[in-house]
């Protein structure tokens, strides 16, 4: 199991001001499945994905990252495992904005310690995978916004992720861009790496193995049909 679950909960406030952001989530994903949750804003999915991938610690409960009880880890410990075992992918991009696509994506394995020669090479694999090996010198600014995506998606992976978690990755593209990055989740679940998307776009659930409907913190529908568009109502 790539990602487990057990009775996950966060809360914000207290008394008035309580807010039940995730509720009592229970959650497997097995390795190599495409998992996507859906839901309106604010029900918790960016708060789940942080709980997830150690961004934030649960008020309550349980998460595995493969072998590893992550809610537990010691600050220096859940650093690390944000380095080398989960890859994020924001909406947003989160690219630092003076270095190149390649220094951008190398970055990641140079914190992890690998030689600058050995991290550019994998930097450099990688832009080719996400169709960019002609634009490793450019800035972020010198890039379309699919292109910045597939950069920070190439980020991602850097590390050889365990999982890699997205929310929202094409809220901020057009349809051409959208496209672009769908193939390359599509690329990834067939390469057979962990994902687990947020996404409002039924076209990313649409290749999930399993899409997952969120409200007020909790799961509401759960739909494991491989293949099955997922149409809101069920
Ligand atoms: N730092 C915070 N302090 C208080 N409430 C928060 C905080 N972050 C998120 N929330 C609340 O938790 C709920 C879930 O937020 P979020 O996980 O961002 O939802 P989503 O990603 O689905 O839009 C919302 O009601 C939001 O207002
Ligand atoms: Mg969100």
């Amino acid at each position: 199991m790539a990602l487990r679950a057990h009775g996950l909960t966060k809360r914000y406030g207290s008394h008035n001001t309580l807010v039940r952001a995730v509720d009592e989530v229970d959650l497997e994903a097995p390795t190599g499945q495409t998992l996507a949750i859906m839901g309106a804003s604010g029900c918790g999915k960016s708060t789940l994905l942080h709980l997830l991938g150690g961004l934030q610690r649960p008020t309550d409960g349980q998460v595995w990252l493969g072998e590893n009880r992550v809610d537990t880890m010691s600050e220096r410990a859940l650093a690390r495992l944000r380095r080398d075992d989960v890859g994020f992918v924001f909406q947003s991009f989160h690219l630092m904005d003076e270095l190149t696509a390649v220094e951008n994506i190398e970055l990641a394995a140079l914190l992890a310690g690998r030689s600058p020669g050995r991290a550019r090479k994998r930097a450099l694999y990688l832009l080719d995978r996400v169709g960019l090996a002609d634009r490793a010198m450019h800035l972020p600014s010198a890039l379309s916004g699919g292109q910045r995506q597939r950069v920070a998606i190439a980020r991602a992976l850097s590390n050889e992720p365990l999982v890699v978690l997205a929310d929202e990755p094409t809220g901020n593209l057009d349809t051409a861009a959208t496209l672009e990055v769908l193939r390359l989740f599509d690329e990834l679940h067939a390469a057979g790496q962990t994902l687990v998307v947020v996404t409002h776009d039924a076209r990313i659930a649409a290749v999930a193995d399993r899409v997952i409907a969120m409200r007020d913190g909790a799961f509401a529908d759960d739909n494991r049909l491989v293949g099955t568009v997922y149409d809101g109502r069920r």
